[in-house]
């Protein structure tokens, strides 16, 4: 598989140009990165010139309508079309982000569109998140507890430590965080990144989870959390404006807290 690195890497070559039916009066034109594991030319970015009447405001709208209009080869994730499931996630015009919640007109000029930076790739604008997957997985994100419950009850949560879960639970896991992270792009086998490292907090700040030190102990590791080196990135990049620079801060702030 290719490894992508942003800015745009000598490698990747000048692609096939498709120019806008003739007639066209709001043309734009979209720069889209591709690369097929089965062919030996490529990667290469492609432009295509579409007509903005054809097709809702959104750019995911637009590359679907070049992939079913223009080029049925072009590939790329989406389900929800909603800003929910989080699998559109793409770098555009320099910025990771959900190409379903982008509006086209927010970018001034042509529309230049990669795979999420510094994955390997599957095909065009479809990243392998497999270790990705892994590391979130690694942080247990489901509730443990050593007590039973109570009978014939739910384990309850006051509002206070409810509104605790704001902020974390929203996150849709498009890794357009961690792959804005230098950290993570340099370190990213060990380093847990952002969307992980945010996952762990809101485990480990829930009131009914009572494995609290197990979880922290799971972190106590110079790479797994304190790789973070408060860039910020995450933060400005998340499309659902979560901040999981704030949330690997209060987790240092617990593992000091717990020495003292
Ligand atoms: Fe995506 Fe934001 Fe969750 Fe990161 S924190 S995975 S950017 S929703
Ligand atoms: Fe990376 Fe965010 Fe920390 S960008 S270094 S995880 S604050
Ligand atoms: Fe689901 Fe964009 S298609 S978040």
């Amino acid at each position: 598989m290719a490894e992508f690195t942003l800015p745009k890497n000598s490698k990747v070559g000048k692609g096939k140009t498709v120019k806008a039916a003739e007639g066209a009066k709001r043309t734009k034109v979209f720069n889209i990165y591709r690369y097929d594991p089965e062919k030996p030319d490529n990667p290469t970015v492609d432009s295509f010139e579409v007509d903005l009447d054809q097709f809702p405001p959104m750019v995911l709208d637009a590359l679907i309508h070049i992939k079913g209009k223009v080029d049925s080869t072009l590939t790329f994730r989406r389900s929800c079309r909603e800003g929910i499931c989080g699998s559109c996630a793409m770098n555009i015009d320099g910025t990771n982000t959900l190409a379903c919640t982008k509006p086209i007109e927010d970018v001034a000029g042509e529309v230049n569109i990669y795979p999420l930076p510094h994955m390997p790739v599957i095909k065009d604008l479809v990243p392998d998140l497999t270790h990705f997957y892994a590391q979130y997985e690694s942080v247990q994100p489901w509730l443990q507890t050593s007590s039973s419950a109570p009978a014939g009850k739910e384990r309850l949560q006051s509002p206070e430590d409810r509104a605790k879960l704001d902020g974390l639970y929203e996150c849709i896991l498009c890794a357009c965080c961690s792959t804005s992270c230098p950290s993570y792009w340099w370190n990213g086998d060990r380093f847990l990144g952002p969307a992980a490292l945010l996952h762990a907090y809101r485990w480990i700040v829930d009131s009914r989870d009572e494995a609290t030190g197990e979880r922290l102990d799971n972190l106590e590791d110079p790479f797994r959390l304190y790789r973070c080196h408060t860039i910020m990135n995450c933060a400005k990049t998340c499309p659902k404006g979560l901040n999981p620079s704030k949330a690997i801060a209060e987790t240092k702030k617990l593992m000091v807290e717990r020495q003292g």
